[in-house]
């Protein structure tokens, strides 16, 4: 019998390296990587009102009301692929309106990670972050160079990555984190996130296969 799959989620500051290290563990564990920010950034793109609203919050580095957000990650959570491969929530919850939201709906996860990164690195790593709008990979114009020319020329930058907008973000997140966090306490791992991004990774790593060889051994206990 197959043991259950991995339920983690991710959280940190704005440039903390979530999206980063969500790339580095879904491509050696496969879990499905559901960003709160992709998902409303999708829901920009699709022209909706919902979309529309959701923006007027993005632009001012507030959080995104619960009506929009909350039903919008509960029905990823809840589709097939995250059900099978396991997953990892990134950007959520970010208020305990949130945490109780999805305690409610019955998803709990096994692990909380939350990436611990001192401010004044947070606004240069938001300023010279870049994006491929083809293969969705994150880069650093500084710490992680784009590998060609062409992928250069094409790579996009977030609106609201200004260095008055990422404050903005930053002070929402310092409102919320510690009632998030009280929600976790039990099940909370605390990584400095001012690291190489393989370092980072390497404790990530760490955490989740001994996570995965506790349960292969007792599969059937919790
Ligand atoms: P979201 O898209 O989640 O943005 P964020 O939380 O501000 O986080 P980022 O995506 O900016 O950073 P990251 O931690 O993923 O860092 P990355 O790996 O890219 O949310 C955007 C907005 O949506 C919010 O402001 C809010 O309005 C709304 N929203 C989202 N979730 C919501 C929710 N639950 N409820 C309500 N509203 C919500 O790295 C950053 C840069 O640093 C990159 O250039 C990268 O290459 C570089 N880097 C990464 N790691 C390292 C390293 N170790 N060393 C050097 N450089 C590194």
């Amino acid at each position: 019998e197959k043991a259950e799959p991995l339920k983690i989620m991710i959280s940190g500051a704005p440039a903390s390296g979530k999206g980063t290290q969500c790339e580095l563990i879904t491509q050696k564990y496969g879990l499905v990587h559901i960003s709160a920010g992709d998902l409303l950034r999708a829901e920009i793109a699709s022209g909706s009102e919902n979309g529309r609203l959701a923006k007027e919050y993005m632009e001012k580095g507030q959080l995104v009301p619960d009506e929009i957000v909350v039903l919008m990650v509960k029905d990823r959570l809840s589709q097939k692929d995250s059900e099978e491969s396991g997953w990892l929530l990134d950007g959520y919850p970010r208020s305990s309106s949130q945490a109780t939201a999805l305690k409610g709906f019955g998803f709990q996860p096994d692990l909380f990670i939350l990436l611990e990164v001192p401010e004044d690195i947070l606004i240069e790593r938001v300023v010279g972050r870049r994006l491929d709008p083809v293969t969705g990979k994150i880069y650093h114009l500084k710490y992680s160079p784009p590998e060609t020319e062409e992928i250069a020329a094409r790579l996009t930058q977030r609106f609201d990555d200004t260095e008055e907008k990422a404050k903005l973000r930053l002070k929402t997140h310092n409102q919320n984190v510690r009632d998030v966090l009280s929600m976790y306490d039990d099940i909370t791992l605390k990584i400095p996130g001012n690291r190489s991004k393989e370092e980072v990774f390497a404790k990530i790593d760490t955490a989740l296969s001994e996570m995965l060889q506790q349960r292969n051994k007792a599969p059937s206990s919790l």
